[in-house]
């Protein structure tokens, strides 16, 4: 049977690792379907952050919904999926997923991966967080979502922001048992 991946992108900083995300699993997973969606922020964010168009991002992509196409297959649990990452995933849509508000098909597939108890992974972006912030993150965390916020760990020498982003992107695989080109082996 055919894995698919839902990947979110929404307005929050980061649209680099949405980029290397989608990058990484069309060069080294391509037996993976990617199903992605993003929001008006999302993409306001991609061409703020990378010059990219959404229609650039769509070609890293196995199929690209528009956000309001509520009626797509991702709308459903009954369209089977290996689960999805919103990367980056912004306040907004923490409070939505929650909230249970799925008012676009970004926030519908993440109530989806819940209710059918698919793995959900928040690469949740803000600085600072306010206290609305994290006792929604908490919540996100107990309805059973991973977050996963791109913080960079300094042990292994990043050079540059790419080695940063490339870290979370390898963190964000290793939630879905999927090969990542590089895991610590100790001091
Ligand atoms: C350049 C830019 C950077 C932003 N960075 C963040 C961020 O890091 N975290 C966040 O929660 N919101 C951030 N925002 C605000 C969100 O884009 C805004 O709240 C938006 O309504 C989120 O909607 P969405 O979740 O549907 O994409 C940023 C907005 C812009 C324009």
């Amino acid at each position: 049977m055919v894995r698919r991946l839902i990947i979110g992108v929404s307005g929050a900083s980061g649209a680099p690792l949405a980029v290397d995300l989608l990058w990484e699993l069309q060069q080294r997973h391509p037996e993976i379907e990617t199903h992605l969606v993003v929001s008006r922020g999302g993409a306001l964010t991609l061409q703020q952050e990378t010059g990219m168009t959404l229609a650039d991002l769509k070609q890293l992509a196995s199929i690209c919904y528009p956000i309001d196409s509520i009626g797509a297959a991702i709308a459903s649990g009954s369209f089977k999926t290996m689960g999805m990452i919103v990367v980056p995933c912004s306040m907004k849509t923490v409070a939505g997923i929650v909230s249970g508000y799925s008012e676009n098909l970004l926030l519908r597939a993440a109530d989806v991966c819940l209710k059918e108890r698919r793995k959900l992974v928040l690469v949740a972006r803000e600085s600072p967080l306010s206290t609305v912030h994290l006792r929604n993150l908490y919540e996100a965390s107990q309805l059973g979502a991973v977050i996963l916020p791109p913080v960079p760990a300094w042990y292994n020498h990043p050079q540059t922001a790419q080695d940063i982003t490339r870290q979370t992107v390898c963190r964000i695989l290793s939630q879905f048992d999927l090969e990542t080109p590089r895991e610590w082996t100790g001091l």
